[in-house]
């Protein structure tokens, strides 16, 4: 009897559930802009250096075209195009908008997913490679320029767009926090959370 090399699978993306049917070897990726076609997530490399294809997985962020599509079922898939809430864009597609964070574009949705995760990150208190005292009693460090670099370098901008897209990254971090001190208890919009310091950001980008 000849293996089976596909499968039918529901895919859970922005809340809503894609059933479909896939061969074992199809990428997430592709399965998001080749089969359901939402295709914010881009395909950079298709080897996992250049970011391009970052969606969060569970809240994670994740490169599309190292996950296969069967691994995903079941799990919480966020592209760029589930960030905004109807009208209002994310505040960190909003600070990218606002800050030119990027030229050509191509490698923006990935740089948002990835700015999203990193702000829920930082808010969590992870450290980072150049996070100087990384005693959990230390708590989040401020989240510099440097910080910023560091945490977001898996993203490749070919159009090295970097000055700004730091800059709005430090711009969302701000905005949620604020989000996160005026809004009910409960209420956990993907990407909020209290930052800590992130002005300096600016100033050194
Ligand atoms: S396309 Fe996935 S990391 Fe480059
Ligand atoms: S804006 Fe062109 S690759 Fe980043």
């Amino acid at each position: 009897m000849a293996p089976t090399t596909s499968s039918a699978i529901t895919l859970k993306i922005n809340g809503q559930n894609y059933p479909l049917t896939v061969d074992h070897r199809t990428t997430l990726l592709d399965a998001l802009r080749e089969r359901l076609d939402l295709t914010g997530s881009k395909k950079g490399c298709d080897h996992g250096q250049c970011g391009a294809c970052t969606v969060l997985i569970d809240g994670r962020r994740e490169v599309s075209c190292l996950n296969l599509a069967v691994a995903a079922e079941g799990r919480e898939i966020t592209t760029v195009e589930g960030l905004a809430r109807g009208d209002e864009l994310h505040p960190v597609q909003q600070a990218f908008l606002d800050l030119d964070g990027y030229q050509c574009g191509y490698c923006t949705p990935g740089q948002i997913c990835s700015a999203v995760a990193v702000i829920e990150e930082h808010t969590a208190g992870w450290p980072s490679a150049v996070t100087g005292d990384v005693r959990p009693e230390a708590g989040p460090p401020p989240l510099s320029a440097e910080e910023i670099r560091e945490r977001m370098s898996g993203n490749l901008c070919r159009c090295s767009a970097y000055v700004s897209i730091v800059q709005a990254v430090s711009r969302a971090a701000d905005t949620t926090a604020g989000q996160r001190r005026t809004e009910p208890a409960g209420t956990e919009p993907l990407g909020s959370g209290d930052t800590g310091r992130t002005a300096d950001a600016e100033a050194a980008a």
